[in-house]
Order: structure tokens, then C-alpha cells, then sequence
């Protein structure tokens, strides 16, 4: 294969674009939503230790070796594994990882909008006054409310999707890297205030210690194996997605120390969010182990108590819209990039095109709490289903196969000429023996749990 230097799609302009970029996909309602109250369900400290173990050990390097594909390709997924396939003589099958990948990130988005939708409701609830005064359960029946109303269901859902595709349409450069440039920064800032905020509060090292003591009595193996899918699904991994966004990435970028400081910087967010989030919960006398209702009812609760909640529940929710609006445009980007290459479209009409497609498929997920609530299929509604789907096998297999592919596949020189290593270096062979070894074990294990054949 004949290297190239770039990218049709364009390029990043440099290796903090790519940073934030990729941290800006990383970043999203798995970290402010579901990291926080799945740390509250399985037990605090001891958790978020195994966590970090699993972005450590197996995040990380799978992380490095998606990246590396997409740049050692320069093209979307659904070619980029062909590409390399053909040029180290393996198997045209391997297409298919691709394809995989590009089909998973496609309907993970059509009902991650609807999630992200939500948050968008929540922001100018937040902002009106909605919260003040409510009692826990009319706060459970506003929630309740917006998702089973088909017609908002379907605005939210369609605003956040119509947004994604006008960035996304706009570009690398002045899409998408205008996009992450702005938002990243500014959720980063919201997030400090709120951890600021969360000191004054009088909870914070309550708060801190329910995140940072490990009680190992309180872990179990579903915990283990419910962090390492976490894992996964926070780095955004095996959607072929690293892979995209790798192949705008310049020639002289160590990907190796570049996938350390995303994989970084994503854990931070997550611990952040959770030391804004508990402090708040425990002063207000809040249950962590709340489930997924954690920040849509729990927290309002709190921000309708506090002394200046207006303001500060509108900053958190606008800072989730922005995080999970980053995640969404990368979900939706290698589906244009694939078509631009496919079909010669221009990339605006490839993004109409792509764009129109989730929104028609959203439908049956936005409306799956209201006026489809009763259309089932293997007893899941469409929300259920696709996520179900999404994350128990598209992905599993996905970052199976894209670990069989890099560790026992392709060539090691090759391998580690790209993420900028030597094949004699420490560090390489660390990386390749977890590619080979440690990272299929733990994703087939987590695999198997999750379609219930080890419990
Ligand atoms: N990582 C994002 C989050 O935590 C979600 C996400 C974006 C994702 N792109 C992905 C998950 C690709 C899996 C695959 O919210």
C-alpha cells in the first residue's frame, strides 16, 4: 500500500486538534451519566479502582492500535481494513471489522440523540425554573413526561441529529475541529465550576471517599466485567470510530503517547464528574446507587434546593448537551466519510444523506417510551434493542476481531512503525502482548457475561 500523507476528508491541524477531538467523542453521556451511577450501583472506591485498571491495561493499547489503522489507511473504516488486508496479502474478509464498526456507530447514534435530546429538554428546564419546588416524585414524572410525549421525543431527537449533520457536513477542519474546539473547553471549564461547587457543599470528602476507598468486599465479578465493557464504551473503542478520526491524524504524531493522554483525559472527565456529582448527592441526603435516573432526577432534586440551582443545573446540563453533541458527530462520521469515498458525493450531501437515514431510523427509538412502547422485538422495545445490540455484540465483536487482526495479522514491523515505536522497545512489546493476548481473553469474557452464558 503507498503511503499517504493525508487524508481525502482532510486533516487535524495538529496534535491538539486530534487530542480534543477524539477526548471529544471519548467524552460523552457514558462519562457524565453512566460512570456516576454505575460507580453508585457497584459499590464506590473499589470499582473506580478496577476502572482504571481496565483503561490502563486494555483501553489504552486498544485504543493505540484503532488509531493506528485508520492513519496507517487514511480512509474510512469500511476501506481502511481492506486497504491493509490487501497490502499484507490477508483475507478480503476483514472488510467486514469495518463495516462492523460503521454500522454500530450508525445506530449507537440513533439512540444516543434520543439520550442526548434529553439533555437538551433538561438544559432549558433547567434554565426556566422548572425544577424549584418539585417533590422527588413529581421530579420522576417530569422525566416521565418528556420521554413517553411522542412529539417532543421526536424534536429533541431530530434537533440534536439535524446539528450533528450540519457540523459534520461542514467538514474536518471546519466542522468538526471548529465544533470540539469551542465545546471541549467550555465543558471542560463547566465542569470545574461544578467541582468547585461541589467543595462548597460541606459533603465533598464524603464524596471523595465514596470515589477514592476501595472496599474490595463490595466488588464482584459482574462489577470487573461491567467496568471493562465500561471501559470500552467510554474510549469509544471498536466502533472503527479511533480509526476514523486516526486517519486525519499527521505522519509525525506519536500515537502511542497521544492514546495515553486521551485515554487520560477521558478518566479524568469521568472522576470529575463524579466528584461533582456526589458531593451534591450526599448533602442533599440523595441515594448514589440511584441507577440511571441518577442526574435526571436525583440531581434536579438537588439544584431545586440549592442556592442558586438556576444557574448551576443549567450549567451541568449544558455542559452533558455539549459533551454528548462531541460524541455524537463522531458516531456519524465514518458513515460520510465511507459515502464520500463510495460514491463521490460531496461531503455536505453525504452528511444530508447519512443524517436523513438516522433520523428516519431515531424514530423507532425516541418513540419507543410513548407510542411504540408496546412494539417489541425479542421482547426489547427499539431503544432497548439497539443498544442491546450495540454493546453486547457489534462492539464485543468488533474489538475482538480488530485485536486478532493488529496482534496475530498484521506484520509487527508494520505495526509498530506506525504507532511510532520500535519493535525491540518495552513498550511495544508490552503493547503487543496485550493486543494478542490479554485484550481478547478480557473481551471474550465480557462477551460471554453479557449474553448471560457465564452467570
Ligand atoms: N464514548 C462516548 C460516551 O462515553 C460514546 C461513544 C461515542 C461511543 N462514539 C462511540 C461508544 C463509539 C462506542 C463506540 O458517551
Amino acid at each position: 500500500m503507498v503511503k499517504e500523507e493525508s487524508s481525502i476528508h482532510g486533516m487535524w491541524s495538529s496534535r491538539w486538534a486530534f487530542i480534543l477531538a477524539a477526548t471529544g467523542s471519548a467524552v460523552g453521556l457514558g462519562n457524565i451519566w453512566k460512570f456516576p451511577y454505575i460507580t453508585g450501583e457497584n459499590g464506590g472506591g473499589a470499582f473506580v479502582l478496577v476502572y482504571l485498571l481496565c483503561i490502563a491495561v486494555v483501553g489504552i493499547p486498544i485504543l493505540s492500535a484503532e488509531v493506528m489503522i485508520g492513519r496507517k489507511a487514511r480512509q474510512s473504516p469500511g476501506n481502511a481494513f481492506g486497504a491493509i488486508a490487501k497490502s499484507q496479502k490477508l483475507s478480503p474478509w476483514w472488510k467486514g471489522v469495518g463495516w462492523l464498526g460503521i454500522l454500530a456507530g450508525f445506530t449507537i447514534l440513533t439512540f444516543y440523540s434520543v439520550v442526548a435530546g434529553w439533555s437538551l429538554a433538561y438544559f432549558f428546564k433547567a434554565g426556566s425554573g422548572a425544577f424549584i419546588e418539585k417533590s422527588p416524585e413529581a421530579m420522576g414524572e417530569m422525566l416521565d413526561q418528556l420521554m413517553q410525549d411522542p412529539q417532543q421525543a421526536i424534536i429533541w431527537t431530530f434537533t440534536v441529529i439535524l446539528l450533528t449533520t450540519y457540523v459534520v457536513g461542514r467538514g474536518v477542519h471546519k466542522g468538526l475541529e471548529k465544533a470540539v474546539s469551542t465545546l471541549m473547553p467550555m465543558m471542560f471549564i463547566i465542569l470545574c465550576v461544578m467541582v468547585v461547587y461541589a467543595m462548597t457543599t460541606g459533603h465533598f470528602s464524603e464524596g471523595l471517599s465514596f470515589l477514592f476507598t476501595p472496599d474490595f468486599s463490595k466488588i464482584t465479578a459482574e462489577g470487573v466485567l461491567i467496568a471493562l465493557g465500561h471501559a470500552f464504551f467510554s474510549l469509544s473503542l471498536a466502533s472503527g470510530m479511533m480509526a476514523m478520526y486516526g486517519a486525519y491524524v499527521p505522519k509525525e504524531v506519536s500515537l502511542f503517547k497521544t492514546s495515553v493522554a486521551i485515554g487520560l483525559a477521558d478518566t479524568s472527565v469521568a472522576l470529575l464528574a463524579g466528584m461533582a456529582i456526589f458531593p451534591i448527592v450526599f448533602a442533599y441526603g440523595l441515594e448514589p446507587g440511584q441507577g440511571p435516573g441518577l442526574i435526571f432526577v436525583t440531581l434536579p432534586l438537588a439544584f431545586s434546593q440549592m442556592p442558586g440551582g438556576l444557574i448551576i443545573g443549567a450549567l451541568f446540563f449544558l455542559m452533558l448537551v455539549f459533551a454528548a453533541f462531541t460524541s455524537a458527530i463522531s458516531l456519524i462520521e465514518s458513515s460520510v466519510a465511507w459515502l464520500v469515498e463510495r460514491t463521490g458525493l460531496s461531503r455536505s450531501k453525504a452528511a444530508l444523506a447519512a443524517g436523513s437515514l438516522v433520523m428516519v431510523i431515531s424514530i423507532g427509538p425516541a418513540l419507543s417510551f410513548s407510542l411504540l412502547s408496546d412494539t417489541t422485538l425479542f421482547g426489547k422495545t427499539f431503544f432497548d434493542l439497539f443498544d442491546y445490540v450495540t454493546a453486547n455484540l457489534m462492539l464485543p465483536i468488533g474489538g475482538l476481531l480488530m485485536a486478532i487482526f493488529v496482534g496475530w495479522q498484521m506484520s509487527a514491523s508494520s505495526v509498530a512503525e506506525e504507532l511510532n515505536l520500535s519493535k525491540t522497545m518495552m513498550a511495544f512489546r508490552i503493547f503487543i502482548f496485550i493486543i494478542k493476548f490479554i485484550a481478547p481473553v478480557a473481551i471474550a469474557l465480557v462477551f460471554l457475561s453479557k449474553l448471560g452464558i457465564l452467570n
